[in-house]
């Protein structure tokens, strides 16, 4: 076993269960690291835990009219679920309010103490005087003094990620009551972190392997010079202060809560002195993987925390990333934006989340999500490319029997193939070592494109009819890729990869070696499918009734109409191509069916918004209908399917495949997805066609 590393992730507050953006955030690039240092044969210990202090969760419990330790149980358990799901793990898993969390923390406080770092000033902070408190941190909002943004609280701006002061806000309010605080002399314990800023300036100037990001925001918060941290609050829900006159105070949970890895590591150890004594092992490293809007915490106060308390080491690595967008917005709770964990775990296999989120990792730059991106994706690059490789290698292997290897003759291509297996495994390996994540995993998916298109190139199935040494070879090296993709797939599909060794006859978790060696064929129970496609529930399409007010020649194009349509709340011109079966007069009047969310397009010098749906045989075109009782603007349901309205391209528009279907005697319009009929629904009687065409007219 080589040396001892430790893996952190942030302890995420427990006000509210985890999203989507923490899971990308840090979560899962913790999970994905510790796996491929397991791999390579570290000992390794990896905690989290749950944050349960502070004004985050206080805030929570007033306003929900709940008590804070119900809050956070509840939190915890949901957040504990998630993780389990997810295949995200930890060795231990702590909560801040235990009772060893307070004890290692209160001895952390006398230790900085006793080394005078701590000690006591009197400070001015805002207090409401209709709530008769003082508003710490979260409890007072305003105005970001350095970015305007206008809901920044008393401890940070979520928009530029800055740490405040509650006096720096711009017309600071009381949260609860919204009146403007007084400022009141209140006394506090002090951390003497500007004794500390030439170390940090060094330790920061060492950490060249660090990511711009956190070296950026790092440097930026030191040179402005470090100041003295108020450790203390005027709160009632915290860790208690172990000192005489603090009895109504309590300890800062951020102070508390980054001790919380030592409590993780304590209690894996089961010893807090074991765990003390290996963070002064010289040998030691450690990774910590948070939002990036915990990077200061991180990189300035922890380390801080630490040399004050004496021969500790310090962080080898701070892996902060960005932030995950959902269609361009930050993940917000509060705003509704974004994803919870919990919805999309009631959709989607975990598995697909992983893929999902690492193809699109916000390691260096913010990244966006959309859910039909993501569906997209799985589909076709995972299911189709990677699924099939593997499906399609096994099949032949298995159905082929075992192999020596005396009976396998090479040719080029499995030469090549050779070759990129361990290009491949060598980059992963150097990418993972640097925690470049995302790099690691498109190396990988890599891989696989190629298994893909070598076993379309070898062609098995034509070599194994005529030359047996040779359509060994393809078969044992294709086999070979899947081992590959499977052994360092460990990390990044932590399921499906065990799916595939076991076929392979592992049962354990391989090791993640340089030269990744083969054994020859040992397929030992029948490979099944690896995935089930995702059919998916949301459309990026729209469609309402639409009455038509007007009806002219379109000035420069013989064939086509100026079409003005009423929407209900608002009208729209389209331009149409119907002119050849429809009178003037047939038109007007008539509720008809329109895609509404289509990108306006210039025709013939006028521009269309919209197209209607109408289908097409012999006679003629023969428009889609809706009764007189439909109401202009309506939604037409599709199916079972939520409507995404946002703009689509008509090139996007023309892939779906909207139809004529029979539905009992009628034919009426239907959409076609992965050969399912989804029929066009108003909530007040049906949609049909003006004159019956034949079956499978497409709609134009
Ligand atoms: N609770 C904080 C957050 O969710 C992170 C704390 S990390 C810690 O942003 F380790 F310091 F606790
Ligand atoms: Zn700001």
């Amino acid at each position: 076993m080589k040396e001892k590393v430790f893996v952190f992730a942030a302890l995420p507050y427990v006000n509210s269960s985890l999203h989507l953006g923490h899971i990308a955030g840090a979560y899962l690039p913790y999970d994905v690291f510790r796996r491929f240092l397991k791999l390579r044969g570290y000992d390794v210990i990896s905690t989290s835990g749950s944050d349960e202090h502070g004004t985050p969760i206080t805030v929570k419990s007033i306003r929900e009219g709940i008590p804070p330790e119900e809050i956070v149980e509840k939190y915890h358990k949901l957040n504990l679920e998630i993780f389990r799901k997810m295949n995200i793990e930890f060795d231990a898993y702590i909560e801040t309010s235990s009772e060893l969390h307070k004890e290692i923390t209160s001895k952390f406080l006398v230790t900085l103490k006793n080394k005078d770092y701590i000690y006591e000033a009197e400070m001015t902070q805002p207090f409401c005087v209709k709530e008769n408190i003082f508003l710490a941190d979260r409890y007072v909002k305003g105005k970001c003094p350095y970015c305007g943004y206008e809901e920044a609280t008393g401890d940070q701006c979520e928009n530029c990620g800055r740490t405040l002061e509650p006096g720096e806000l711009i017309d600071p309010l009381c949260i609860f009551d919204l009146t403007t605080p007084e400022f009141r002399q209140t006394k506090h314990l002090f951390f003497r972190l500007s004794k500390l800023q030439e170390d940090l300036e060094k330790y920061i100037d060492s950490r060249a392997n660090w990511r711009q990001n956190v070296l950026n925001f790092t440097r930026n918060f030191i040179s402005g010079g470090l100041k003295d941290r108020p450790i203390t609050r005027d709160l009632n829900w915290g860790v208690d202060v172990p000192f005489p006159g603090y009895e109504n105070k309590k300890i800062y949970v951020w102070f508390e809560a980054l001790i919380g890895y030592i409590t993780g590591v304590s209690t894996v150890l089961d010893s807090q002195e074991d765990a003390l004594a290996m963070w002064k092992n010289p040998n030691l490293r450690y990774y910590h993987f948070v939002g990036k809007d915990n990077i200061v915490f991180h990189s300035i106060i922890w380390p801080g925390m630490l040399l004050a308390h004496g021969n500790m080491i310090l962080p080898y690595f701070v892996a902060a990333n960005e932030f995950l967008n959902f269609r361009g917005e930050k993940f917000s709770k509060s705003k509704g934006t974004g994803f919870s964990m919990i919805q999309l775990l009631e959709r989607y296999d975990p598995e697909f989340i992983r893929f999902g989120v690492l193809y699109n990792l916000p390691e260096e730059h913010d990244a966006d999500f959309t859910i039909e991106e993501f569906e997209n994706r799985v589909n076709t690059e995972l299911i189709d490319k990677f699924g099939n490789f593997v499906n399609r290698a096994l099949i032949l292997a298995f159905k082929k029997g075992p192999i020596s290897i005396d009976q396998i003759a090479q040719n080029d291509l499995d030469t090549e193939a050779e070759n990129r297996i361990r290009n491949s495994i060598a980059t992963i390996i150097k990418e993972m070592d640097g925690v470049h994540i995302r790099n690691a995993f498109r190396a990988w998916l890599e891989l696989a494109y190629y298994g893909n298109s070598y076993i379309t190139n070898r062609k098995p199935w034509e070599q194994c009819k005529r030359d047996d040494a040779n359509c060994n070879a393809a078969i044992y090296t294709g086999v070979k890729i899947v081992f590959a993709l499977a052994v360092s797939g460990q990390m990044f599909l932590p399921a499906t990869s065990k799916k595939i060794l076991s076929w392979l006859g592992y049962e354990e978790q391989v090791e993640l070696k340089d030269d990744l060696g083969f054994p020859v064929s040992r397929i030992t129970s029948k490979p099944d499918k690896l995935f089930e496609k995702i059919v998916s529930n949301t459309i990026n399409l729209r469609l309402q009734i639409a009455q038509v007010k007007e009806v002219d020649d379109h000035p420069n194009a013989e064939k086509l109409y100026l079409l003005d349509l009423d929407l209900g709340d608002s009208n729209r011109r389209i331009v149409s191509g119907i002119k050849g079966s429809y009178s003037k007069e047939a038109l007007k009047g008539k509720k008809i069916v329109v895609v509404t969310n289509l990108k306006p397009a210039s025709i013939r010098g006028e521009t269309s918004n919209g197209m209607l749906l109408a289908a097409e045989d012999e006679q003629g075109i023969h428009l889609v209908l809706a009764p007189e009782s439909a109401k202009n603007g309506e939604d037409v349901k599709i199916g079972e399917l939520q409507t995404d309205p946002s703009e689509i391209s008509i090139e996007k528009f023309r892939k779906l495949v909207i139809k004529t279907a029979r539905r009992g005697s009628d034919i009426v319009p239907a959409l076609f997805i992965n050969e399912k009929q989804l029929f066009l629904e108003i909530s007040n009687g049906s949609l049909i066609l003006d004159g019956s065409p034949g079956e499978g007219l497409v709609i134009k």
